[in-house]
């Protein structure tokens, strides 16, 4: 007779938020959720992280911004978004009326850009959480300079932190030597989580053309390109901060998503996929699932960081 065994448990906790799986969408690659809810029942995600949000809507840069390279795909949008108000007033109604947590996403070119928009989230209902995007490799100021700097890292952490009532993750750059060490920053900053890994900085370049093929040059790659990058960052920071870490960076599949939990995340998030396939997280959550009651795994806290050398 075969051992009839019950469905793994997908629920879990990360930074204070209760999640009915540990399956997010990344920041970026899903809007404001509108458009996606056409393709599936937004509820079955962990949660939504929206497109960064500025102080003032911002345009972006100008065209090309998103080139596909030959291993993963390259963007310099340099964060368009409808600025922090309009967020509010016209993309939080629709996502507010979800049952799972909604994470909004921060940037600035100040430190006082980033105190300012996190204090107008702070008592916006349906604002489960804020990640604080210190990694974007393109604005020419704030962004990534923040993310590359331990000293820099925990002040603008403690002092987002500080106008805020929900808890902060830190969205953590590749594009350093001591990735460790900046999560600690973050850590010593108030952060209640970190997300690990933001875009790694990289360039096409047209030899045809005889320039480069973003207009600002340089550019951040995802997708399943940077996933062993990700893995390792998510492995390194676990080991060196006790608050709890989201994973990302190509994940595409449910066994994609049970490394980086065995690495030591205690969520995941899918970005890029989102692209191809408008229910690439669903899938993700799904084969995960299937993954969990094939190897016996019961519970997903019984993942987290069980990988060994
Ligand atoms: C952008 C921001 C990011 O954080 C990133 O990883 C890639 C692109 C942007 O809007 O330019």
């Amino acid at each position: 007779m075969p051992v009839v065994t019950a469905a793994p448990d997908l629920r879990t906790t990360f930074a204070g938020l209760e999640l009915s799986c540990p399956v997010f969408v990344a920041s970026g690659t899903f809007g404001y959720g509108e458009a996606f809810s056409r393709h599936y029942d937004l509820n079955e995600l962990g949660g939504i992280i929206v497109k960064s949000l500025t102080r003032e809507p911002r345009e972006g840069n100008a065209p090309p911004r998103i080139v596909e390279t030959a291993s993963g795909m390259l963007n310099s949008i340099g964060l368009q978004n409808v600025g922090v108000d309009a967020f509010i007033k016209e993309k939080l109604p629709f996502l507010r009326q979800l049952r799972i947590p909604i994470i909004a996403n921060i940037a600035g070119t100040t430190m006082e850009d980033y105190e300012e928009v996190g204090r107008r989230l702070a008592d916006s209902a349906g604002v489960a959480a804020v990640e604080l995007n210190i990694s974007c490799p393109n604005v020419k100021r704030g962004g990534m300079e923040f993310g590359v700097d331990p000293g820099l890292a925990e002040e603008v952490t403690r002092r987002v932190k500080k106008v805020l009532r929900q808890p902060l993750i830190v969205k953590l750059s590749p594009n350093v030597t001591d990735i460790g060490a900046i999560a600690e920053a973050a850590e010593r900053g108030g952060a209640n989580a970190v997300s690990a890994i933001n875009t790694v900085l990289g360039m096409a370049l047209d030899a045809r053309k005889r320039r480069p093929v973003l207009t600002t040059g340089f550019g951040g790659l995802s997708g399943p390109a940077i996933k062993p990058v990700a893995l390792r960052c998510v492995w390194q920071v676990a080991r060196r901060v006790k608050i709890p870490v989201l994973g990302l960076g190509g994940i595409v599949t449910g066994e994609d998503a049970a490394e980086f939990l065995l690495a030591g995340a205690s969520a995941v998030a899918v970005g890029t996929a989102n692209f191809l396939e408008p229910t690439a997280a669903l899938k993700v959550k799904t084969e995960l699932a299937a993954f969990m009651a094939e190897t016996g795994f019961a519970s997903i806290r019984d993942l987290v960081g069980a990988a060994r050398v």
